[in-house]
């Protein structure tokens, strides 16, 4: 498993459904479930998960949900988390986990795209500091 910083989940999740969907593939979106039920059904169907969980630091209930990454035995699923909600959405940061050629794969098509991605963000905090 290999984690890497993304500009923000939106950014991480198009670039896993550009690198995993392709067209005339079905594709399944889940209400709220429970994660292990989700689990047992890819693997049973062998199919993958991407896990977009923004609100998972925002349980005030003991005990939290667990993620479906944490249940994931065989590489599957592949989540992202986000600074957004429990931080600032303007912040762009967030975290893209799972399989490692998936991870790197990712970083080298930001690599490619996004040559200094953050610099935007850090030329707008210093212009505020400035005033
Ligand atoms: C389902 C979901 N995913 C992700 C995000 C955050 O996305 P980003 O990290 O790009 O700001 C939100 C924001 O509220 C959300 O509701």
């Amino acid at each position: 498993m290999e984690l890497c910083v993304i500009t923000g989940s939106q950014e991480g999740l198009h670039k896993v459904f550009d690198m995993l969907i392709n067209p005339g593939d079905t594709v399944l979106l889940d209400g709220f479930t429970y994660p292990g039920t989700v689990a047992a059904l890819a693997r049973d169907y062998d199919f993958l998960i991407i896990e977009d969980d923004s609100y998972y630091f925002l349980q005030f209930e003991k005990p939290w949900t667990p993620t479906l990454l944490s249940l994931d035995v065989d590489s599957r699923v592949t989540r992202t988390d986000t600074l957004s909600n429990i931080l600032s959405p303007g912040l762009r940061i967030g975290f893209l986990t799972g399989p490692k050629p998936l991870i790197d794969s990712n970083s080298a098509y930001a690599g490619l795209n996004n040559a200094h991605q953050y610099s935007h963000t850090v030329r707008t905090e210093l212009w505020t500091r400035q005033g």
